[in-house]
């Protein structure tokens, strides 16, 4: 066996099932489930007809560099969105969603001979990006958000000796859990870094569409433009329609950015044998071209979060995010695992402690005294378990 999988850390919800392993839930409650960041709003009927409309496609085998239609599509959207002109010949991959792709990319990416590879990951963080440097054979170096600068990281945290081990640097914004943004002068201080420690930045953007401002998320090919970076060296965005458009099971997505790059994660891509399905290549060129189910779904998350966060801010420290789907609150006694177990104990609601989703780094763990909730359900169940987690918190039953 690849002894590289026993560093495989369990995943989140592994850890949730054994806490919850001897308790059992308040049966006067029906179940509440804010764990899962798993989109729940409906699937637009235009992907669902596309679909449909390409079952032909299921006749032969894909290409892994897709169609040009697709290309073209994504291309399209990246130039509506972000202002930036890509070319969809060569800076353009898609992928089977951003899980995979981040997974992939580091085993491309990553050159584990090397002494001391590095892969720097944000801390708390999405579990991927661990699993992805240590197959790899490199050391994910964790870097705390913090909490004083709206859950965004300081890279000038981070120690020189540490950046000239660093190949690869996982970047998420909007982040999961947090919902930071990251600004610009954080960019800029990473295309500096980059430039002169010669990594690459994986950007996974994939809640970039779920925002709460009337400013729209600022992205990673955008502020690359903006520090004049125009052919995007060592850049690569991922993004995925999973959260965008609510298909979490249709498992697509794609790259762009870096042409030297993507030339070489088409290679590897093509061994692995992740070409994208023509149907699903279907649906997604439909799902890229169409703003208006983007639009509305955004207003749906706009109108939950606008009536839950001011509930579940009276007895938390909690506030809206930037975007993405969670809320992110700091537990009032500060011991996020028991918090959970006993709201599920009691209230049949289900959260995921903070602690799972970070590691300990210098002697801390940033997501120890906090906990995530995704506001994925529909407003009034959401609204249902921020009541009970109030009267939780106060101690009150109803
Ligand atoms: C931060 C982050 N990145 C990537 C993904 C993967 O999404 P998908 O593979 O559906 O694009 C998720 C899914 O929850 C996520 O939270």
């Amino acid at each position: 066996m690849n002894s590289l999988l026993a560093t495989l850390q369990p995943y989140p919800f592994e850890r949730l099932k054994e806490l919850f392993a001897s308790v059992t839930p308040n049966s006067a409650y029906r179940p509440i489930s804010l764990g899962i960041g798993e989109p729940r709003h409906a699937t637009p009927q235009l992907v669902l007809d596309a679909l449909a409309g390409a079952t032909r496609e299921l006749s032969s085998y894909p290409p892994t560099a897709g169609s040009s239609a697709l290309r073209e599509a994504c291309a399209s959207w990246v130039q509506r969105r972000y202002g930036a002109g890509v070319d969809p010949a060569t800076q353009i991959l898609p992928v089977n969603g951003t899980r995979e792709a981040l997974f992939a990319f580091a085993q491309a990416i990553v050159n584990g001979r090397t002494p001391d590879a590095t892969v720097i990951c944000p801390n708390p963080f999405y579990q991927i990006y661990e699993g992805a440097a240590l197959l790899a054979g490199a050391t994910p170096y964790f870097v705390p958000s913090d909490p004083s600068r709206n859950f965004n990281i300081n890279w000038d945290g981070v120690r020189p000796s540490t950046w000239n081990n660093t190949q690869l640097v996982y970047v998420c914004s909007p982040g999961n859990p947090t919902g930071a943004v990251m600004p610009m002068a954080d960019w800029e201080r990473l295309f500096e870094l980059s430039a002169r420690h010669n990594f690459v930045i994986a950007s996974d953007e994939c809640y970039s569409e779920i925002y709460f401002r009337d400013e729209r998320p600022l992205g990673g090919l955008e502020a690359a433009l903006k520090v004049g970076l125009r052919d995007f060296k060592n850049f690569v965005l991922f993004t995925s329609l999973s959260k965008r458009s609510n298909v979490p099971g249709m498992r697509s997505g794609f790259v762009a950015g870096d042409a030297n790059i993507l030339k070489q994660f088409l290679l590897y891509r093509t061994y692995h044998g992740c070409a994208m399905s023509g149907m699903v290549q279907a649906g997604s060129i439909a799902a890229w071209n169409d703003e208006a189910h983007v639009a509305a779904n955004r207003e749906l998350y706009r109108k939950k979060f606008a009536a839950v966060t001011p509930m579940l801010a009276a007895v938390l420290d909690v506030r809206l995010p930037d975007a993405g789907f969670y809320l992110w609150a700091a537990v009032p006694d500060g011991d996020d695992e028991r918090f959970a177990r006993d709201l599920f104990a009691h209230y049949n609601v289900t959260v995921l402690p903070g602690s799972y989703l970070a590691r300990s780094a210098e002697g801390a763990n940033p997501g120890a005294g906090r906990i995530r909730m995704a506001l994925v359900a529909e407003t009034e169940e959401c609204a249902e378990a921020a009541r009970r987690i109030v009267d939780f918190v106060k101690g009150t039953r109803r």
